[in-house]
């Protein structure tokens, strides 16, 4: 763990602690993000900081390092580590202070990160969801990842209640929202790859990498276009294919949605091209997405 508290690294799970005066531990006034780490590669860092500073901005922190130091704190801490496959997760706050309600007397902000050992692998089997009845987040909480994820928690458990594995929110216009901790994409008939639009959303950094890659399977005639817009419950419970898009996941297929089939039920062939492309991205993609873990320096 990397805590700007004691300002250093520790290995010593008895000292990956953070005070509980913290203005994110009593109030949520905190802001999160995630990365793969994958074979000793980080994936898509810098995508992941660029929003982790946007979600701090949108929250009122002002971080307390620039954002080339946030990184080589995050690569710094995966070497120490010694972990090659895991995920890196890392939090701003607006820091410890006099548990008032107002951060006025917060000291000052605080950067924390650790890293999670954890394995991934393709995911070859399709799910099962339900929509949401826990109220969706309004659009400017939605479109920051702060720590407060009670919705989402709710959300999630009441897919488990129910025996799916997730829930997925509609907003009050009847257009799809998000999952609990993914996006969702969508194949139509007509092999059109649609995403929601982002505005009440957290827009992940996974689906922006896919609209990049997915123009492959355009050029390949897999799939026709690739859009971003409004998606409606009825154009999407008759899609042909549908996926959860997130970065630990990359790509999860949805086959059952309130106990009715997507498509024909099975793992569509687009489903499983765009996952087959995220994983060769994720080993083998070009380096400005990878940034290579300096072990043997520590
Ligand atoms: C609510 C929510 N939406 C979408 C996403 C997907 O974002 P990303 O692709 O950047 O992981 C996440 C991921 O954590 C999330 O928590």
């Amino acid at each position: 763990m990397y805590s700007s508290v004691f300002g250093g690294i520790t290995l010593d799970p008895a000292l990956m602690v953070i005070p509980l005066d913290d203005h994110m531990v009593h109030r949520g006034h905190g802001v999160f993000d995630t990365a793969m780490l994958f074979n000793g590669y980080l994936y898509d860092l810098d995508a992941h900081l660029d929003r982790f500073l946007a979600s701090a901005s949108k929250a009122k922190i002002s971080s307390p390092f620039t954002s080339r130091t946030l990184r080589n704190i995050l690569i710094q801490l995966a070497a120490a580590s010694k972990c090659r496959t895991g995920s890196l997760r890392y939090w701003l706050s607006a820091g410890p202070g006099d548990f008032s309600l107002s951060p006025k007397r917060c000291s000052q902000p605080t950067f924390y990160a650790i890293v999670i050992s954890q394995t991934f692998s393709q995911h070859n089997e399709g799910v099962s969801i339900i929509t949401s009845t826990v109220p969706i987040k309004s659009p400017l909480f939605a479109t920051m990842k702060s720590v407060n994820y009670l919705p989402n928690v709710h959300s999630k458990m009441e897919a488990e209640e129910r025996g799916a594995f997730a829930s997925i929110w509609v907003d009050e216009k009847g257009c799809i929202a998000e999952g609990p901790n993914a996006n969702v994409a969508f194949i139509s008939k007509e092999k059109e790859l649609t995403l929601p639009s982002p505005e009440r959303i957290l827009f992940g950094c996974t689906v922006k990498r896919l609209i990049v890659l997915a123009n492959k399977l355009v050029e390949r005639g897999l799939l026709r276009s690739v859009v971003v817009r409004d998606v409606t419950v009825e154009e999407a419970k008759d899609s042909a294919e549908m996926m959860f898009v997130s970065s630990l996941l990359p790509i999860l297929p949805i086959i059952e949605w309130d106990n009715q089939p997507i498509g024909d039920g099975m793992v569509g062939e687009i489903t499983r091209a765009i996952s087959a492309l995220f994983w060769e991205d994720i080993a083998s993609g070009p380096s400005t997405r990878r940034i290579r873990i300096p072990y043997k320096n520590l």
